[in-house]
Formats: C-alpha cells, sequence, structure tokens
C-alpha cells in the first residue's frame, strides 16, 4: 500500500520547492537536508555554527550528486539576527525551523544564552517568513513542554508545567505560533520531538544526547554512566522519522492539520536499561571481541522528565505520519554509523 509519505516525496521529486531549512549542519537539520537534496529540492540552509561545524555537512555532500550538491545555498548566520532571517527566507516557499540550543543542563546553566536562539531566534523566523511570504512553517518543538504532566502517553493538549528552561523557550514558539496564526493569519505547525537519534548526533561534549554519549563511550571503552536507577524512560524516535514528520508538516494539503502541534516519535517506551542492554549487543553483534563492562549509576539529572511515551495518533491521522524505523532498526543504522566514524 502506498504511504502518505510516499505520495507527498513523488510530488515533491515531479514538482521541486525551495525549502529553508534552519540549523541545516545540525544532527537533524542536516538529516532533513540529505533527503531534501536527494529529492532534487532547492535548499536554502542558515545555521551560525554554534553547536556544530561544517562537518555534517561534508557528510550530505558525499551523499548527494554534484547537481544536487549545487541546488544548495548555505548562509553562516545567527538567527537572532533579524536581517539574517529575511536574506534567508527570500523566496523560500517551505521552511523547516531547527535552529535553536538544545540540552536541558545547558539552559539550566545559561538560561539567557538558550532563550536567545530559542525564543528571539524563534520570533524573528516567524517575523522574517510571515513578511516573506512562506507557505509553509514548521519547527521544532519538544516532548519537554510536556513538563511535569504526568499523564502517559502524552497527548498534545494535555501538558504541565516546565521543567526547565529549555522547555520553557520551546513552549513559548508554540505560544507565539498560535499567536501569530490568530493575529496575522500565519500559520506555523510545531512537531515535539521524542528523543530523536541516528546518523550526525554529535557524541563529544557536556551537552551530548545519551545514545551518541553510550555509542562512543562502549566504543572508546569509557565508563557508561546512567542518571538514576535506569527505569527512567523515553520514547526514542530514529532520526528518517522526524525528516517524514517534517516534509509532511510542510506539505499537507489538508488545512485541519496547518498550524497545529503534533508528537513525533514511535510510540514505545524504553527504560535506559534497555536501550543500554540494545545498544550493547548491537555494537557486540557488530565489532567483535569488544567489551562493555556493566554501567555505572549516578544521581538522577535535575530537571529531567522521568517518564516519557508519545501517542503519535493526532500526526498519523491529520499529516499521515506512519514511522518507518522502530527504536532496533534505529539502533541499527545508527551503529554503523558511529562504527563508520568513531572507530
Ligand atoms: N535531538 C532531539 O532529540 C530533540 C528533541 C526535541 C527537540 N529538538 C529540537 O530539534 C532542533 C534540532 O536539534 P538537533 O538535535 O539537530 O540539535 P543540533 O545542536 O545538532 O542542531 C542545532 C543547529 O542549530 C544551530 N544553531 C543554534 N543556535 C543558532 C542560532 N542562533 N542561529 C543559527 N543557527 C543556530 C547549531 O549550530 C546547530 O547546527 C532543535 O530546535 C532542538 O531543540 C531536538
Amino acid at each position: 500500500m502506498t504511504t502518505e509519505y510516499e505520495i507527498c516525496l513523488a510530488k515533491l521529486s515531479e514538482a521541486p520547492k525551495k525549502w529553508l531549512v534552519t540549523g541545516v549542519s545540525g544532527f537533524i537539520g542536516s538529516n532533513i537536508l540529505e533527503t531534501l537534496l536527494k529529492l532534487d529540492q532547492e535548499v536554502v540552509g542558515l545555521d551560525n555554527f554554534s553547536t556544530s561545524n561544517g562537518k555534517n555537512l561534508d557528510e550530505v555532500k558525499s551523499l548527494v550528486t554534484e547537481t544536487q550538491w549545487n541546488r544548495f545555498a548555505f548562509i553562516k548566520g545567527d538567527i537572532c539576527d533579524l536581517d539574517a532571517c529575511r536574506k534567508a527566507c527570500e523566496g523560500v516557499d517551505y521552511v523547516s525551523h531547527q535552529a535553536a540550543l538544545g540540552s536541558v543542563p545547558r539552559s539550566i546553566e545559561d538560561p539567557i544564552l538558550t532563550n536567545s536562539s530559542n525564543v528571539t531566534g524563534f520570533l524573528n523566523m516567524l517575523v522574517a517568513a510571515k513578511d516573506g511570504g512562506v507557505a509553509r512553517f514548521v519547527y521544532a518543538a519538544s516532548s519537554s513542554t510536556y513538563g511535569d504532566h504526568p499523564g502517559l502517553p502524552k497527548v498534545e493538549d494535555q501538558i504541565g508545567k516546565p521543567l526547565s528552561p529549555y522547555a520553557v523557550t520551546k513552549y513559548v514558539n508554540e505560544l507565539y505560533a498560535d499567536v501569530f496564526a490568530r493575529t496575522y493569519g500565519f500559520h506555523a505547525t510545531g512537531l515535539r520531538y521524542f528523543n530523536v537519534f541516528g546518523p550526525r548526533q554529535d557524541p563529544e561534549g557536556a551537552y551530548a544526547a545519551v545514545i551518541p554519549k553510550w555509542f562512543s563511550g562502549m566504543l572508546h571503552n569509557e565508563p557508561i554512566h546512567i542518571n538514576g536507577d535506569g527505569e527512567t524512560s523515553r520514547d526514542f524516535c530514529y532520526v528518517d522519522n522526524a525528516v517524514q514528520a517534517n516534509i509532511l508538516a510542510a506539505c499537507s494539503e489538508n488545512n485541519e492539520a496547518v498550524g497545529q502541534v503534533y508528537n513525533v516519535a514511535f510510540a514505545e517506551q524504553t527504560t535506559l536499561n534497555e536501550l543500554y542492554d540494545l545498544i550493547r549487543e548491537q555494537l557486540a553483534e557488530k565489532v567483535p571481541g569488544l567489551d562493555v563492562p556493566p554501567p555505572v549509576y549516578r544521581d538522577f539529572r535535575f530537571g529531567d522528565v522521568r517518564f516519557s511515551l508519545a501517542d503519535i495518533g493526532k500526526a498519523a491521522r491529520l499529516l499521515g505520519y506512519a514511522p518507518r524505523y522502530s527504536l532496533k532498526s534505529g539502533l541499527e543504522k545508527a551503529a554503523d554509523w558511529y562504527i563508520a566514524s568513531l572507530q
């Protein structure tokens, strides 16, 4: 059976669009870029290299044809600079806005810095896209917006109080998107990602996410730390699923679907203890002789949500979202990438 996503990809190939991907040299942005270029789309990328460098873009370049790469124009610029945002939006049909400072601990250490990219930068992008006549604006929201709401699985209209400055910024994005729809008739669609992982997610630095950090740690024979008792759970989402959600949301012809907020996940709950075993098994299969010691447990991390699981029914119903990769099949792909790039 042909899926909504396949139909959407075929339409894009037939009638290419001009896209702006912000945060294009980051993890999710570079994966969106790769998919769009392989579909022969024209893409403008905006990034200030604050949490990335040119490496991901070099890799994308190596994965597409020269003609496809020539359809990409990179602007080194900051979304806190309104003029840079306006320039990037010129002639653009669809915006996929990924640029932001991720990480809960970073936001606790420096809330002003996180606020500037995630709130001021977001607002600049909304204004530039609205004034520039952009047809569709899709942005990276976050599951952190559920905050202290105890309900599981998470449904879009039931949120709690934010648990970190980062969560506040992502919730403010949704509030601005809503107000721009009411005030200016400019609709922006939010994608609440749940722990996205996959190739090109940075394993380095104090703010690295758990999956890249553990791949790197196990491959380099370093101790693996688990914050808390390991029973903290997450709904881990392979990056191909997040790319799919961006493309479906940008191309949707369903008026009811535009301007909404959606959970983007696989809809399966996995504890950190289970994740540790899954990653170790993947690596053991692929790297003979690899010796991975048991994990080291330490204190819970402040600001972290305890359990997480998404209901993805709304995205399925309104956007036709159907994740193609489970945690396990995604980890297999991610393992190949980390082995190739870290060993
Ligand atoms: N990875 C996840 O699990 C996850 C979960 C929820 C939400 N998100 C959101 O998804 C988006 C992409 O995340 P990612 O994991 O790819 O992160 P990333 O750090 O790999 O990519 C973000 C990119 O944005 C750029 N950037 C940051 N501030 C900027 C600024 N002021 N101007 C221009 N560029 C700037 C960075 O240099 C980087 O290349 C972010 O908005 C993040 O908050 C990610």
